[in-house]
Parts: C-alpha cells; sequence; structure tokens
C-alpha cells in the first residue's frame, strides 16, 4: 500500500495544518519528557524549509471540556509546550481563538502557529462537523503526525481530514517511521520474536495477546509488572497481599490456556522485590530466567514495565531488563508511555531500534489485522 508523504505535497506558500501528539507528561506545568516533542521535529523543520506555515495542533491530557465553552485549564494549556519550542529557538506564535488564528494562519510564514489543546473545545472529542469546518479554514494541507491518537476518533484525526481532498493531505515524518518499524513486527519478525509485558493493566494488552498468539506471531511472551499476579494466581500460586484488577484471572486463565494450545512459551516472574507484603518488582532470579530468553531473541517488542520503576527499592527489574534488551543482537522496540520513560531513565533510548511515541495506538497498530483500514486515523488520509 502506498503511503500517502508529506514529501509528495508542494508547501510552498501554503497553510500546513499539523495534528501532532504533543500530550507529554507533566508536573506542576513542568515538561517531565520531550520525547514527543523532539519526534515531531523533523516534519516542523520540512514544513519551514520549504516554505510553508506550520499551525501546530495538539491534544494534552484528558480534559473534561465536554458540554462547556471556554473550558480551559492553565495545567493542559499549550502554552506549556509553547516555551520548549522557544527555548529551541523556534518563532512560535500561540493562539487560544480559533477565529483570530484563522486570520494570522496567513501571517509570518517563518513562525509557528500553536493552537490551544484541542480537547478544550467541545467539539474535538465528539464527531462534529462544524469544529472540523472551522479548523479546515485554517490550513490549505492536513499533515497527521500524531500517530498516539490515530486509534481514537478524535475530529481533529477524523472529520477534519475528511475536509481535504488526497492531494492536500498526507502522513507526516513521525508517522511513516512508525508504520515502517512497527510493520516489521508485523511482517515475517526474525524468529525467536519474544513480547516483554508489564504494567498495570491486562485489559489494555488483551487484543494484542489475541493476536500474537493465535497468529503464531511469538514464540515466548516474558510477563512481569503488576499483571504477573494475575496470571500466577491464574496458575493457583502465592501473590501475597498483591491485588490484582477484578475478573483478570479468567482472563489470565484464557490466554494462558491458548498459548499453550499454540505452543508459545510463557514466562511468568519466580521471584519478587516486596513492600509491606506486595509484589513491587521482580527478583534476581526472574532476572536470569528472562534474560536466557532475551539472548535468544531476534526481535523483541517491550510495553509495560517490570515494577513500579520511579521508585528506588523497585527499579531494578526494569532497568536490568530493558539494558540487557539494549544490550542484546535483536532488533528491539520499545513502546507505551511508561516503557518508553523508562528507557530514558535509565538511559537506554540510543541502544534501542525504533521507540514508539503510540501507547494504545501502538497496541491497536499491532492488533489489528487491517490498522489502514482499522484505525480512524490512518484510515481518513487514504479515504
Ligand atoms: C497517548 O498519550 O497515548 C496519546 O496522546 C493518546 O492520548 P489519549 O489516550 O488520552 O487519547
Amino acid at each position: 500500500m502506498k503511503i500517502p508523504k508529506i514529501q509528495d505535497l508542494d508547501l510552498e506558500h501554503k497553510r500546513i495544518f499539523l495534528r501532532a501528539d504533543l500530550n507529554v507528561p507533566l508536573k506542576n506545568r513542568q515538561i517531565l519528557q520531550d520525547f514527543k516533542l523532539n519526534s515531531i521535529l523533523p516534519t516542523i523543520d520540512y514544513i519551514l524549509k520549504n516554505g510553508g506555515k506550520v499551525i501546530l495542533a495538539t491534544h494534552i491530557g484528558r480534559p473534561d471540556a465536554k458540554s462547556q465553552t471556554n473550558f480551559f485549564d492553565e495545567n493542559l494549556s499549550t502554552k506549556i509546550i509553547q516555551n520548549w519550542f522557544r527555548q529551541k529557538s523556534y518563532k512560535i506564535k500561540y493562539e487560544v481563538d480559533l477565529k483570530k488564528a484563522e486570520l494570522e494562519s496567513n501571517q509570518n510564514f517563518d513562525e509557528i502557529l500553536l493552537l490551544e489543546n484541542l480537547r478544550f473545545f467541545n467539539g474535538e472529542q465528539e464527531t462534529n462537523l462544524e469544529f472540523a469546518k472551522l479548523l479546515s479554514k485554517l490550513g490549505d494541507i492536513y499533515i497527521n503526525d500524531a500517530f498516539g491518537v490515530c486509534h481514537r476518533d478524535d475530529t481533529s484525526v477524523t472529520l477534519l481530514a475528511r475536509q481535504f481532498d488526497k492531494k492536500h493531505k498526507a502522513f507526516g515524518f513521525l508517522i511513516e517511521k512508525e508504520i515502517e518499524n512497527l510493520e516489521k513486527l508485523k511482517n515475517n519478525p526474525k524468529k525467536p520474536f519474544i513480547l516483554i509485558l508489564g504494567g498495570n493493566k491486562i485489559k489494555d494488552k488483551i487484543p494484542l495477546l489475541k493476536n500474537f498468539i493465535s497468529q503464531k506471531r511469538v514464540n515466548s511472551i516474558l510477563i512481569g509488572g503488576a499483571i504477573a499476579n494475575s496470571f500466577l494466581k491464574a496458575q493457583s500460586k502465592d501473590i501475597d497481599k498483591s491485588k490484582i484488577e477484578e475478573n483478570s484471572i479468567k482472563t489470565a486463565k484464557e490466554i494462558l490456556e491458548s498459548a499453550q494450545k499454540n505452543s508459545i512459551k510463557v514466562l511468568l516472574p519466580k521471584d519478587f522485590v516486596k513492600v509491606n507484603d506486595e509484589n513491587v518488582d521482580i527478583g534476581s532470579e526472574t532476572i536470569n530466567f528472562f534474560d536466557t530468553e532475551i539472548k535468544r531473541a531476534k526481535t523483541i517488542f517491550v510495553n509495560g514495565t517490570m515494577g513500579i520503576y520511579e521508585r528506588e527499592e523497585s527499579a531494578n527489574g526494569t532497568k536490568q531488563i530493558l539494558e540487557r534488551v539494549a544490550n542484546s543482537n535483536a532488533f528491539s522496540i520499545v513502546g507505551g508511555g511508561d516503557a518508553v520513560a523508562a528507557t530514558f531513565l535509565f538511559n537506554f533510548q540510543k541502544q534501542m531500534n525504533f521507540l514508539s511515541t503510540g501507547g494504545g495506538a501502538t497496541l491497536t497498530f499491532l492488533s489489528d489485522q487491517n490498522p489502514f483500514l482499522e484505525m480512524p486515523g490512518l484510515y481518513f488520509i487514504f479515504k
């Protein structure tokens, strides 16, 4: 399938509506990690270099703006990221009023026009043609580079894209890279292919697990983090006072059974680091046990962490596993907010083959039979 690319469009003197995913982790209006911001720069630089004006739009967080007009939350405002661009010497102007933005979109082509958090407008998270039309007035060309939100129905990645014909819309470099790398996990990945899962919620991983197991895509699955407790419990093993998600034991049982049927190995922790009798990290025996599998692998996908990696007492498991993946000879991809954040925290980002900017979007892309038909944000660029 031919991917519509930004390089195929003439950008000179055009206003480019760039839908990005700059949903960065924030605390007290400080950016905790700027991976998503750095990842959009190649597309911005390309537009500016080719004489286009960048109209930059993103969501941040999950503000509840529905049924409210003039919603504003300074803790989720794009003003926070405006400063980041300024520090990188970009000329950038922030505009909250979309009507004013329309006038400004025709001025100062060397300056980025940054719109306020799209989720402050109540049309963004509902199917709202009026909002799509309002946004479409801000650009002559629409570029979707917001991979992290392509599994959502948000107006700015669906109905807005529909307002532009095929000659005036495409994906940016970030999505192009996401597709290129994630497809390597879908199309004949080198075997052994291992999946390293962690984190808190099995629910988020079910489609991926079902797809990878039923299609026999992977050879083994290594499970750590809080979700490992549900799998251990499903095997009637002791998990001490660790809490597990409701109904997750049944799901874990089904997954274990189907893995067995398809001859896929599932490796569960053998020991834990505990705090107040709760499992908070995998122990050293488990690290070595997982390491044997990592050493054999030719392809690795990591999603989720092995423990509460933000705390010193429970960071080692995640650090050790990421280190082993980073030093392995396998083609490695890390996806999902926490796993990527931990990769940066422990400084292994340069040794991984690819870090995905998506959380749910990455899992959806990998699980869908045909993501170009099933993920709204991808589909509406082809349509
Ligand atoms: C993400 O962080 O995964 C994306 O920005 C999507 O955010 P959402 O889950 O709030 O839609």
